[in-house]
């Protein structure tokens, strides 16, 4: 299998290329190329790696080397025309949450995946997903082993600050998608989603009270689900003690995950209803063998699909639930209305550009925001 990873920066070197190192041990897997704007970043990047071939020009890549797999880590405004030119060069790809700018970006990227059964397909990094916490917490919802769920809460507060905010690609819609909704609480909402099935509705409100930045910089809602569960959610960059937070109240149980950018088994509580039996919540408290939630465990399934020419998790409709999530809480904090699932597509404001043109929030409208409190 022949890989290649195009933008070297951060993710790419802390999590893409271990994955890649660890799950390629002792399997026919190559990292045969890498891509970056900057020269001197994926010279540096190959030479420390190993890598053969590094470029500056993506398209050059691609027609040269025939990689099998391109993993995405490049700024999110990327995404889309990267994708689509890997998969119309044969290439499955593996790219970076936040997906792509807008829902009219991503269907895009839909459109030039190949035929169901074959691929290529592109699948998105949301590696909360995976591991063996949120796989055993899955199997007991899905199961309704702890009765219907009733009440969650999604939270990631976490705290940014202005050297944050100085690398050129943050802050704006067009280039970073969005604030915390979208960069930052995209991870938790998903996993909360892969959790708890389809949404119905959504309220929420947004804010911009610290940086000085296209979008917002915290953000709340309410979410009501199909099987009748009703959710809060919190995206802040502005929280000194941070935190992500899943905490699920069942009926006959609370499962709650705390944990910042990774979780293990011991990051998973369940706490069992008066009435449940101890044998029962024991059962419940059995994970297995830890694996944690990483970029290793969710490539480790989406190789093993290359390889079978299976639609990976996380890809297609599965990959833009989460999207649609986030487009659908701007779309409610900007306008002020209850949004429903399905309900953004071609012809909404909200579908090509999560700002929506919204009066305050869209970039046109910026110089109005900054006097008139958001
Ligand atoms: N899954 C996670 O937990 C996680 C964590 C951090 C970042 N990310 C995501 O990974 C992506 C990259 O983030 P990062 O922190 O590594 O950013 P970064 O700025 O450290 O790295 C981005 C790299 O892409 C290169 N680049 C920019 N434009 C390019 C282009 N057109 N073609 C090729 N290369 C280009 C830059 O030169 C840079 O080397 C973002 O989408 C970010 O949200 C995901």
């Amino acid at each position: 299998m022949r890989v290649a990873i195009v933008g070297t920066g951060a993710i790419a070197r802390g999590s893409h290329l271990p994955a890649l190192t660890a799950l390629g041990a002792g399997q026919p897997l190559e990292i045969v190329a890498a891509v970056d704007i900057d020269a001197a970043a994926v010279a540096a990047f190959c030479t420390d790696a190993g890598i053969a071939h590094p470029y500056t020009d993506l398209g050059l890549m691609l027609t040269e080397q025939r990689p099998d797999l391109v993993t995405l880590a490049t700024p999110p405004r990327f995404h889309r025309d990267q994708t689509v030119a890997a998969l119309r060069a044969g290439a499955w790809v593996w790219c970076e949450k936040p997906p792509c700018p807008s829902l009219e970006d991503f269907d895009a990227i839909e459109a030039a995946e190949g035929p169901d059964g074959a691929g290529p397909y592109a699948a998105i990094v949301f590696q909360h997903r995976f591991g063996s916490g949120s796989r055993h917490v899955k199997d007991l919802l899905g199961k309704q082993a702890m009765g219907r769920p009733l009440v969650a809460h999604c939270q990631t507060t976490w705290f940014r600050d202005e050297a944050y905010y100085s690398v050129p690609w943050r802050g704006t819609w067009s280039s970073e998608g969005g604030g915390p909704s979208m960069g930052h609480g995209i991870h938790q909402m998903d996993l909360m989603l892969d959790l708890l099935g389809p949404w119905a509705e959504i309220r929420a409100m947004a804010g911009r009270l610290v940086h000085d930045v296209e979008t917002e910089d915290v953000s709340t809602a309410l979410i009501r689900f199909e099987g009748g569960a009703m959710a809060t959610v919190v995206n802040s960059v502005l929280s000194p003690d941070e935190v992500s937070r899943i905490r699920i109240d069942c009926e006959r149980a609370t499962v709650e995950l705390v944990h910042l950018y990774g979780h293990r088994n011991a990051d998973w509580r369940i706490t069992p209803a008066p009435g449940v039996t101890s044998e029962e919540a024991d059962a419940w408290r059995d994970f297995g063998p830890d694996v944690p939630s990483s970029h290793e465990a969710q490539l480790k399934g989406l190789l093993a699909d290359l390889r079978a020419g299976r639609r990976p998790r996380s890809s297609g409709a599965d990959g833009r639930k989460s999207l649609e999530l986030v487009a659908a809480l701007y779309k409610a904090a900007f306008t002020g209305s209850t949004v429903r699932a399905g309900e953004i597509g071609p012809g909404d404001p909200f579908y090509g550009a999560l700002h929506g043109n919204a009066p305050g929030w869209a970039p046109e409208h910026r110089e109005r925001s900054a006097e008139v409190p958001a």
